[in-house]
C-alpha cells in the first residue's frame, strides 16, 4: 500500500518559534515547572491537546463570513442543527460555547448530593461539573482497558457487568443518567465497540436509565468500529455515527474536538421537558437558544466541520498519523498504551521511569524532559490530574501514570511528527537521569491547570 498522505494542501502558514535549550530550561522555571503555564510561542511542537487546535478548513473560512449574527434564529443556527441532527438524529440541539457548558447545564439539573453518575470513564471536566453538584462520579473500565501493555480492539468499553452491579447497589433512582466517553479520552483515546454501547444501551432500558454520549471524538470512534468491528466494514463512517448516536437519549459535545473548530459545543437531547429546564439554564449562563455562546460563524464553521470529519480520506490520514508516531516509539522501545488511540499517544510514565513513585509524578518528568529536549509541550494524565488525598493528606494515585502526546487536527505534517518521534528517543535514552517533582503550589480543584512544582 502507497503511503497514507495528507488529504489536503496548505493554503496558509503559521510560523513557529525556535528556541534553544537554554531558554527553554528558564522559561520551565519561569512557568513554575508547569507547562500550561508556559507561553504557546515559547512552544515548538504544541501535542498540549487536542482540542481547539484544528486547522479549518478554505470552506469552513467562507463558513465564518456567511455568519449570520441575528440574535434570535439566525440562518447559522439551522445549518448548525441540521448538520448536528444528520449526525445525532436527536430532537434538540442546543448550542453551547463549549463541551463543559454543556456539561455544566446538564448535571446542574441532573445532579445535587446523593445522586451516582456512571460512564466507562469520565473526562476531568465532565467529573468536575458532576462533583461539583455534590454527585459522585463513577468510573466503570473494562479491566483490559487498564493495562496499558495489553492489546485489545476496543480498551474504551464500560464493563457491562459492573453497570448493572453498580445500578443494583446505588438504586435506579439514585442514577438519573450513565455516559459512555467515545473515544475514552482519559483511559488512551481508545474506542468503544457498537456491541458494547449497545449492550450498554440494554442495561440503561432495563432499569429505565437515560444514556448520553460524550461525543467529543465521535468520528474517530465510528472509524476505528469501522476498521475493528465485524460487520461494519462495509459501512460509511456517517453510518456507523448514526448508529452510535441511535442507542443514545442525548449528548455532550465539545465541538473543538471531531467538528474541527476552534471553539464550540452542543447539548442534544430528546425528552422535551428536560430540553425545556436546559435551555432555561443555557439563558442564564450562554445566550439565547439559538446562539448558546457562539457567533453566529462559529456555527457555520462547526456545520461544515461536521461534514468534512466523517471524510473516510479524513480519518484514513488521522488515524494512520497518530499510529505512525506509536509504531516509531514502540519500534524505540518507548512504552505507551497499545494499541495507540485516536487523537493521542498515551506514554506509560510507570515503565518509562520505573524508579518514580507516584508522590514524585513520573508523567511530569517526562513532560519537562520533553520541552527541555525539543520545546515539546505535551501533558500528564496521572497523579498530578487524577490523584486525590486521604484524610492524612498522603497522595491515592491515580490508575494510571500517562504522558498525552495529544495531535491536533490538519496541523502537523509528517516531518514535524519525525521531529517529535526523535526528541523523544532521545529522552527515553537519557531516563536513567531524569528525576521527580514535588507540588508547591495547587489550586482544591483541577490542579493541573495552575499547580507549581520544583525538581528534586
Ligand atoms: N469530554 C471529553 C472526553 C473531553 O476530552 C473534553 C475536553 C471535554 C469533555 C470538555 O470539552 O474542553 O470543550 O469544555 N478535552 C480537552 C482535552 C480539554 O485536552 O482533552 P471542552
Amino acid at each position: 500500500m502507497k503511503t497514507i498522505i495528507e488529504p489536503f494542501k496548505i493554503k496558509s502558514v503559521e510560523p513557529i518559534r525556535f528556541t534553544t535549550r537554554e531558554e527553554r530550561v528558564k522559561i520551565l522555571e519561569v512557568a513554575g515547572y508547569n507547562p500550561f503555564m508556559i507561553r504557546a510561542d515559547d512552544v515548538l511542537i504544541d501535542l498540549l491537546t487536542d482540542s481547539g487546535t484544528s486547522a479549518m478548513s478554505s470552506d469552513q473560512w467562507a463558513g465564518i463570513m456567511r455568519g449570520d449574527e441575528s440574535y434570535a434564529g439566525a440562518k447559522s443556527f439551522y445549518n448548525f442543527e441540521a448538520a448536528v441532527k444528520k449526525i445525532t438524529s436527536d430532537e434538540f440541539i442546543i448550542p453551547t460555547h463549549q463541551g463543559r457548558a454543556a456539561e455544566k447545564i446538564i448535571f446542574s439539573i441532573l445532579g445535587g448530593p446523593g445522586k451516582y453518575f456512571a460512564s466507562n470513564t469520565f473526562f476531568d471536566t465532565t467529573r468536575a461539573n458532576i462533583e461539583f453538584t455534590g454527585a459522585e462520579a463513577v468510573d466503570l473500565l473494562v479491566e483490559v482497558g487498564k493495562h496499558p501493555e495489553l492489546r485489545a480492539p476496543f480498551k474504551g468499553n464500560m464493563d457491562v457487568e459492573a453497570l448493572e452491579a453498580f445500578i443494583k447497589k446505588i438504586g435506579k433512582e439514585n442514577i438519573p443518567l450513565i455516559v459512555l466517553t467515545v473515544t475514552n479520552n482519559s483511559g488512551g483515546g481508545q474506542p468503544v465497540s457498537m456491541q458494547n454501547i449497545r449492550e450498554v444501551k440494554d442495561v440503561c432500558k432495563k432499569y429505565g436509565l437515560p444514556l448520553f454520549l460524550d461525543a467529543c471524538r465521535f468520528a474517530e470512534n465510528a472509524y476505528f468500529i469501522k476498521l475493528r468491528e465485524k460487520g461494519y466494514e462495509n459501512k460509511s463512517v456517517l453510518e456507523i455515527c448514526r448508529e452510535m448516536f441511535s442507542y443514545a437519549d442525548g449528548s455532550t459535545m465539545s465541538a473543538k474536538k471531531d467538528a474541527l473548530v476552534n471553539i464550540g459545543g452542543w447539548l442534544s437531547l430528546n425528552d422535551d421537558e428536560l430540553a425545556m429546564k436546559c435551555r432555561n439554564l443555557l439563558i442564564v449562563t450562554e445566550g439565547f437558544p439559538t446562539y448558546g455562546g457562539l457567533a453566529g460563524r462559529d456555527l457555520e464553521a462547526i456545520a461544515q466541520g461536521l461534514e468534512e470529519v466523517v471524510d473516510e480520506h479524513y480519518l484514513q490520514y488521522r488515524i494512520r498519523s497518530t499510529e505512525y508516531l506509536g509504531e516509531k516509539m514502540l519500534s524505540a522501545g518507548i512504552p505507551i498504551i497499545e494499541p495507540p488511540g485516536g487523537h493521542a499517544i498515551y506514554i506509560d510514565a510507570k515503565r518509562f521511569l520505573p524508579g518514580i513513585p507516584p508522590e514524585q509524578y513520573p508523567g511530569h518528568s517526562i513532560v519537562c524532559e520533553l520541552y527541555i529536549e525539543g520545546g515539546i509541550r505535551a501533558c500528564e494524565i496521572g497523579s498530578i490530574m487524577f490523584g486525590k488525598y486521604d484524610k492524612q493528606g498522603k497522595l491515592i494515585p491515580a490508575m494510571m501514570e500517562l504522558v498525552r502526546l495529544a495531535i491536533p487536527r490538519r496541523v502537523y505534517t509528517q516531518s514535524h511528527i519525525d521531529y517529535v518521534a526523535e526528541v523523544l528517543i532521545e529522552v527515553y535514552k537519557n531516563r536513567s537521569k531524569i528525576k521527580g517533582y514535588q507540588i508547591i503550589y495547587e489550586a482544591p480543584m483541577l490542579r493541573h491547570f495552575t499547580a507549581k512544582f520544583k525538581p528534586l
